[in-house]
């Protein structure tokens, strides 16, 4: 089975247990769920149904939590394009953490990263991208308080001091076997892992990252250099891919417009689109899904519905029944999920239109502190 899992590259079928053993993480077990559910007072949709799946130390964050130290979160955005609802699924967990256990969250914008990827892509297009996913992010509803969200390249002359003492501890072979960088990469590419490792250390505490499995191969690099700068190891949590509407496997992938749904799409697009291509574990015809039932775990709006839009787990398991009996069809079925999504679209609309993004960039409070606190050079 073909599998590339990259962070700037995701593709085929994706064996997640396979990428545990090959990433060298741990999978999220009963016992470290039952864990973050009894020191958080409660249970979120997406570790109670394994979308989050493998971890870094999470055990560690949690001992730290339990023995006072505290522990901050740091998670991030590639500005490439608008957002669809697979980049949000990660930061809605990451507001869960951030409120049940009141943590200081960084939220970094990687515009040069994004500007060095892909050499047709203008300053002009990111700039924009960058507004617009900055947006989206501040409405999601971050504590204002303890939430810093800034872009690199605004952001460079207070990252460039723990830059250079990131980036001289890593070499070339490194970063090339890590992230498979070949001759023709350019220069700036090489260097910026380096650049996305500097939020870990914003703080002495333990820095824990929500996020796709694709970003762990930076916390990996981090792992191994950060005692020498006398920090600690960063701790992860890891999401799988929100499965495109067109297909049970893979990610959802923001070249193709069908097969994700926009946090822009008004209603009669989301309709159209989940009705038109959602990928469906229905059967042939109505007598032939009537007899034998249909497919939950293939059925794309099922796993949208089961990751992230039902919450209630009784409804989710009387939808899979009747599905599964043939009680339900696809078409009611892709109404439920519609309906959702628009709801939860709807409430986006307005929170837009009310947040203050300037309260989580660098006239926060917390970025007001961040001003004060050099990083010190060693
Ligand atoms: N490189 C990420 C992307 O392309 C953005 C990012 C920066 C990030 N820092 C992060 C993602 C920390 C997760 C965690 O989207």
């Amino acid at each position: 089975m073909v599998q590339t899992v990259t962070p700037w590259e995701v593709k085929g079928e994706i064996d997640y247990k396979r990428l545990i053993t090959e990433f060298g993480t741990k999978e999220i077990n009963p016992t470290i769920k039952d864990k973050i559910e009894e020191l958080a007072g409660g249970s979120h949709v997406l570790l109670r149904r394994n979308f989050f799946f493998s971890h870094r130390d999470l055990n560690l964050v949690l001992r730290d939590y339990e023995e006072k130290k505290g522990f901050f979160l740091y998670t991030g955005r590639g500005p490439s394009g608008p957002m669809h609802i697979g980049h949000i699924v990660p930061l809605l967990f990451t507001k869960w953490l951030q409120e049940k256990f009141g943590v200081n969250l960084y939220i970094q914008i990687t515009d040069d990263e994004k500007f060095l990827l892909k050499r047709e892509r203008s300053w002009e297009k990111i700039e924009k991208d960058s507004k617009s996913n900055i947006l989206d992010i501040c409405a999601l509803g971050f504590d204002p308080d303890k939430t810093f969200v800034f872009r690199n390249s605004e952001y460079i002359k207070k990252i460039y001091p723990m830059f250079l003492e990131i980036s001289r501890r890593i070499t070339y072979s490194t970063v090339k076997s890590v992230f498979g960088f070949v001759n023709e990469s350019n220069v700036g590419m090489i260097s910026f892992p380096a650049i996305q490792m500097v939020p870990t250390f914003f703080e002495k505490k333990r820095c824990l990252i929500p996020s796709a499995i694709d970003q762990d191969p930076y916390w990996r690099v981090q792992r191994d250099i950060a005692e020498t700068i006398g920090y600690q190891k960063a701790a992860a949590i890891h999401s799988r891919f929100l499965p495109p509407l067109t297909s049970p496997q893979g990610k959802m992938s923001a070249s193709s417009e069908e097969s994700a749904v926009w946090l822009n799409d008004d209603e009669k697009t989301v309709k159209q689109k989940v009705m038109k291509y959602a990928f469906s574990g229905g059967r042939e015809t109505v007598e032939e899904h009537r007899r034998r039932g249909g497919r939950p775990e293939v059925d794309v709006s099922f796993q949208w519905l089961k990751i992230i839009f039902e919450e209630n787990d009784n409804k989710i398991s009387s939808i899979s029944e009747d599905y599964k009996k043939g009680k339900m069809l696809t078409g009611e079925l892709k109404e439920i999920l519609v309906e959702k999504i628009n709801s939860f679209l709807g409430n986006h609309r307005k929170n837009k239109e009310k947040v203050d993004v300037d309260k989580f960039m660098y006239k926060g409070k917390l970025a007001k502190n961040m001003w004060e606190k050099e990083f010190e050079i060693s």
